[in-house]
């Protein structure tokens, strides 16, 4: 795939254009797992329109996973490059001095991601998959609230998905700030923009570790 894209820059601009899908992705997905923590039915009902809409399950899904998959590959030809070019310019490149923690260790948060979302798909993404196009299970509209919350009975998965959305965090931090400046949006509003994705790095992934916790202790304290 960094074959097809040749220019370092056209590189850049896929992996922030894949980036900001995503984002907007976790805001989405953001919100109808946000319902689970008030409102089974709510949160159900969400679950069900999303699991049986044509247009979500062979348009909208297969374009997610691609767009997964496409900006983890992209992600690391775009890190083994710049190893590469820095290595050549050694002499001159100083560490920190050029850019911050978050921006050099963009790769790690991504490994960590990566790790998150195969758990997650082992969790939720697998069973659906069965349930839906392998078993061919009579569809229950009130199933989702319970096969979520089940999950969330086990404190070392509650841990690993709250471990996971701190990583989340720090790649947002840098990555969706800077994806506004790849794409070439540099404007008026560019510290606006940037002062949104900087929010948007805190209270997602801080919301995602909430819904985790309260997840966890509702089980625990009720069975
Ligand atoms: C507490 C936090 C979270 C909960 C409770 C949660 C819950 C779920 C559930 C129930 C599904 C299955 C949906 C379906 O296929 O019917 C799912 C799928 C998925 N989740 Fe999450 N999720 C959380 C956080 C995240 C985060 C942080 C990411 C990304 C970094 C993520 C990425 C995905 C993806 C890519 C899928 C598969 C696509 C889809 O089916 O929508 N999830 N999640």
């Amino acid at each position: 795939m960094g074959g097809l894209i040749k220019s370092s820059i056209a590189r850049k601009v896929a992996m922030a254009l894949s980036g900001l899908f995503l984002v907007f992705f976790l805001l989405q997905h953001f919100t109808i797992n946000f319902t689970s923590i008030f409102s089974a039915d709510t949160f159900n009902e969400l679950s069900h329109f999303m699991g049986t809409n044509p247009l979500v399950q062979f348009a909208l899904q297969p374009v997610l996973i691609f767009g997964v998959v496409f900006h983890f590959v992209m992600g690391f030809v775009l890190e083994i490059k710049n190893k590469n070019a820095r290595a050549v310019k050694y002499a001159k490149y100083s560490g920190g001095a050029n850019s911050s923690w978050m921006s050099r260790n963009m790769i790690y948060s991504g490994l960590v991601i990566l790790a998150f979302l195969g758990l997650h798909f082992y969790d939720f993404w697998v069973p659906e998959i069965v349930h839906k196009y392998i078993e061919f299970a009579p569809e229950d509209p009130t199933r989702y609230y319970h096969e979520l919350t089940v999950k969330f009975e086990s404190h070392v998965r509650t841990i690993l998905y709250v471990v996971s959305f701190v990583f989340l965090a720090l790649h947002l931090w840098h990555g969706f700030a800077s994806s506004f400046q790849s794409v070439g949006f540099n404007n008026k509003y560019s510290i606006a923009a940037t002062k949104f994705a900087k929010v948007f790095a805190i209270v997602i992934p801080l919301g995602f570790i909430i819904i985790a916790l309260i997840l966890h202790f509702n089980y625990v304290l009720n069975h």
